[in-house]
């Protein structure tokens, strides 16, 4: 393979414009990439993942009432100097990962909303001529290692360009970009086509993008073409589809579970079993839930 196409992977491309108005009212003000997945903001759990896969310099793709997420990562030294004073070093330690070195968060505007294809374009002068990742904020994952780990050691075995997948429930295609690969069966395996949101009946597999990707830079000079594909929007998945002619795609199936932030019931499993997971909160939150099983509130209590 051209050596080109391993070449390492130090950016990752946020895209964060969109407007989260299923989350409404609680995103009016605030951003959905803040709200909270137990402890650190969906943005920052992001983040978290990107730098345990060794990337190092952190793309915003921002638009209108953002500014919190930038802020977020900002050093603020007189917190930092209290929990200090404090001794307060569990939270320094949550602290330093939104304390992202000068020069290493770069931001660029989507100023209008036309898709996934079109985010990943506006990052284009910022990534420059390097493979990137891409993190789809919405989406977290939870297991032994985080996903990004995951495809980088693929990455660097296969080179090219690699989508991390999982199955989902064959009737909830729609939603998603699903993939068709050379050997379903294999945690790793060759991409063989691709196809945005296809219905059950027109799906070629189960095994669905969940959210997380290496691309190589030649993406970019498709995504200039601004076709237009699902749902009116510029499509992420078919600029993959066009550089599969020139170049090898790769499916990682995560190790571990994914959960989609971008509702509400994705979301409250995800902070459940985010809660759960956690060496501090887990055996309490087990036990919040047993009583909350054996005595479930009456309807008429519910919020
Ligand atoms: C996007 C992608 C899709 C992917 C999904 C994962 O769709 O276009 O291929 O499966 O994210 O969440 P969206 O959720 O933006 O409609």
């Amino acid at each position: 393979m051209n050596t080109n196409l391993k070449r390492p992977v130090k950016k990752a491309v946020f895209p964060v414009a969109g407007l989260g108005t299923r989350f409404l009212p609680a995103t009016k003000v605030l951003p959905k990439e803040m709200l909270p997945l137990v402890d650190r903001p969906l943005i920052q759990r992001a983040v978290e993942e990107a730098q345990e896969a060794g990337i190092e310099e952190f793309i915003f793709v921002s638009g209108r009432g953002k500014s919190l997420i930038t802020q977020h990562f900002e050093i603020q030294p007189e917190l930092r100097e209290e929990l200090e004073r404090k001794d307060k070093l569990d939270l320094l330690e949550k602290l330093s990962h939104s304390d992202i070195p000068s020069g290493m968060v770069q931001i660029t505007m989507q100023q209008r909303a036309l898709g996934l294809g079109h985010a990943i374009w506006c990052a284009k002068n910022l990534v420059g001529d390097e493979p990137f990742a891409v993190f789809l904020v919405d989406v977290m994952t939870l297991g032994e290692t985080g996903c990004m780990a995951q495809m980088i050691e693929a990455y660097n075995n296969h080179g090219g360009n690699i989508i991390a997948s999982s199955p989902v429930e064959h009737d909830l295609t729609y939603k998603y970009g699903i993939l068709d690969v050379e050997n379903e069966s294999d945690d790793v395996t060759k991409i063989k086509a691709m196809v945005e949101k296809p219905k059950p009946e027109d799906a070629p597999s189960n095994l669905h993008i969940l959210g997380r990707y290496i691309l190589q830079p030649e993406i970019f000079n498709i995504l200039e073409g601004r076709q237009i594909g699902a749902g009116g929007e510029i499509q992420l998945t078919d600029a993959m589809v066009t550089l599969m002619n020139s170049q090898p795609f790769t499916s990682v199936k995560l190790k571990g579970e994914t959960y989609d932030c971008g509702h509400h019931l994705g979301f409250i499993e995800a902070n459940l079993a985010f809660a759960l997971a956690d060496p501090q909160l887990g055996d309490a939150t087990y036990e919040i839930l047993k009583k909350y099983i054996q005595n479930p509130p009456s309807l008429s209590k519910r919020a």
